[in-house]
C-alpha cells in the first residue's frame, strides 16, 4: 500500500515520543521508507536506537554530527520526502515552524522541504488550548500546513481534556489518505447512514436496529477518494468522522427533506440509512400512563425517501440498500425498478455476520440492467470501497 513512499518522520519532545514507535512500525509494515529525525528532547524518552531498529535507516537527531555519508543531510531528507510527519508535534515545533524558526535538524528539514507536512500534535489541555499555540496553529493551516486532531481523554500528566495524540492507526491512515488515488475529486455525495426514530410520547420512540456503520464506511471511503461528502445520519453511537460534514436527523421526514437541501447539486446519492417506514399517527404531547389491558398505536406510512428522489433525478447516480428477511434478489430487484436506482446492495439481516450492527456484510450487488454479483463476507470498508468502484465506473 506504502511501497515505494519515503516517509520523514520527525519525532519531539512529549510522553507520546513512545506511540511514534508504533506509527514507525505500522509504517514499515506497509511497505514505506521510513527517515526518523529527533530533536534532543524527544531523545529522553525514547532512544534513537529504537527507531533506528525499527526504520532499518539511521536516525539523525543533530545537525553538525560526523556525516556518515557525504551529503547534506537536512537538504537531502527534505528532498526525499513524500510526505513529512511530525508525531508526536510538541508546542514548541509548531511555535517554531510557524515563525520561522530553524535551529536544529528538524525544523531545519522542515523548512527545507517541499513535501505535504503533516503534525500530530499532543500536548497538556491547557497547552493546547493557548491562544499562543492556536494562532501558530492556525497560521500553519493558511500555509497548507496539515494537522491530526488530537484525542480527548486522561492525558500523561493526569489531566482529562484535548490533546492527546491521535492514536498510531488513526494516523497512519492519515497517510494512507494522502496515497490514495482522488478518483472521486470534485464530486459531491450525499450519504444517509443509521436508523430514524419516531416520536410516540415525550419519553419513548420507535426506531430499528441499524448502527449506521455502513453508511460511515462509505462516506470515510468517498472522503479518503476526495470527495465532498455529506453525511445525514440518524441517531448512531458512531463518532464523527474528520473532515466531513455531517447533518444529524431523527425522523424520516427530517432525512427527506435534508437530503432535498442538496440533491440538486450533487453527483451521487447513497441511501445506507434505514428509515423507518411508518411513524404513529398522533404523537402524544403528555406521557401515556399506563393502563390496563394494551395499547393500540395507529402507525401511518412515511414518505419512501428513495422512491421520492427516484423521480427527481436527473444526472445524479442512486444507490439504495435493502435489508431483507426473505425473498432478498426478488425484493430487490423490485427496488431498482420502482425507485429508479442505478443499482442496489442487498443482503438478508437473518444471516450471521451480515446487516445490522454486525461489522461485516455479506452483500449482493444487483445494477439495472440486471446484473448480479454476490460477494463473500467481508468488512463493511471493504464493501464501502467496491460500492464507491461501482459507482465510480457509472461516473466515468
Ligand atoms: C515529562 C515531560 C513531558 C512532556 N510532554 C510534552 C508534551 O506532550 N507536549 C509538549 O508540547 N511538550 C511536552 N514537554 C515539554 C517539551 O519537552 C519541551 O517544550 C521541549 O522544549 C520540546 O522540545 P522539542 O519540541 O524540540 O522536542 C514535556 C516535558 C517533559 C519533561
Amino acid at each position: 500500500m506504502l511501497s515505494n513512499v519515503n516517509i520523514v518522520l520527525g519525532v519531539t519532545g512529549g510522553i507520546a515520543a513512545y506511540k511514534a514507535v508504533d506509527v514507525v512500525s505500522r509504517l514499515k509494515k506497509l511497505g514505506a521508507n521510513v527517515d526518523v529525525i529527533m530533536t534532543k528532547s524527544a531523545t529522553k524518552f525514547v532512544t534513537p536506537l529504537t527507531f533506528q531498529s525499527l526504520s532499518q535507516n539511521l536516525v539523525t537527531v543533530d545537525m553538525f554530527a560526523e556525516p556518515k555519508k557525504w551529503e547534506v543531510e537536512h537538504i537531502s531528507l527534505a528532498q526525499k520526502a513524500d510526505i513529512f510527519l511530525v508525531a508526536p508535534a510538541t508546542a514548541n515545533i509548531i511555535g517554531k515552524i510557524a515563525n520561522g524558526i530553524a535551529d536544529d535538524m528538524l525544523t531545519t528539514t522542515i523548512m527545507a522541504t517541499k513535501a505535504k507536512v503533516i503534525f500530530a500534535p499532543a500536548m497538556n489541555t491547557n497547552m493546547y488550548r493557548n491562544p499562543i499555540f492556536k494562532e501558530n496553529m492556525e497560521k500553519l493551516k493558511t500555509l497548507g500546513y496539515e494537522f491530526i486532531k488530537p484525542a480527548s481523554g486522561r492525558l500523561a500528566c493526569g489531566d482529562y481534556g484535548e490533546g492527546k495524540m491521535a492514536e498510531p492507526a488513526d494516523i497512519v491512515e492519515y497517510i494512507k489518505m494522502h496515497f490514495t488515488k482522488r478518483t472521486l475529486l470534485n464530486k459531491k455525495i450525499v450519504v444517509t447512514a443509521g436508523p430514524t426514530i419516531e416520536k410516540i410520547d415525550p419519553v419513548r420512540y420507535i426506531t430499528n436496529f441499524s448502527s449506521g456503520k455502513m453508511g460511515y464506511a462509505i462516506a470515510i471511503e468517498a472522503k479518503k477518494r476526495g470527495a465532498d461528502v455529506i453525511l445525514i445520519s440518524g441517531p448512531t453511537n458512531l463518532d464523527k468522522p474528520d473532515g466531513i460534514k455531517v447533518i444529524n436527523v431523527n425522523t424520516t421526514i427530517e432525512m427527506l427533506k435534508a437530503i432535498e437541501e442538496y440533491f440538486d447539486e450533487i453527483d451521487v446519492l447513497i441511501k445506507a440509512a434505514a428509515p423507518l417506514d411508518y411513524r404513529p399517527e398522533v404523537v402524544s404531547d403528555k406521557k401515556i400512563k399506563k393502563q390496563d389491558g394494551s395499547l393500540n398505536i395507529k402507525l401511518v406510512r412515511n414518505p419512501d425517501i428513495l422512491a421520492y428522489f427516484g423521480k427527481l433525478k436527473k444526472k445524479q447516480i442512486l444507490v439504495g440498500f435493502a435489508a431483507e428477511t426473505n425473498d432478498v434478489i426478488e425484493n430487490a430487484i423490485k427496488k431498482i425498478r420502482n425507485k429508479n436506482l442505478d443499482f442496489i446492495v442487498a443482503n438478508d439481516v437473518t444471516v450471521k455476520n451480515a446487516g445490522f450492527r454486525s461489522n461485516t456484510n455479506i452483500a449482493t450487488i444487483i445494477d439495472n440492467k440486471g446484473n448480479v454479483n454476490d460477494y463473500p463476507q467481508m468488512s463493511k470498508e471493504e464493501l464501502a470501497k467496491i460500492i464507491l468502484d461501482r459507482v465510480e465506473e457509472l461516473l466515468s
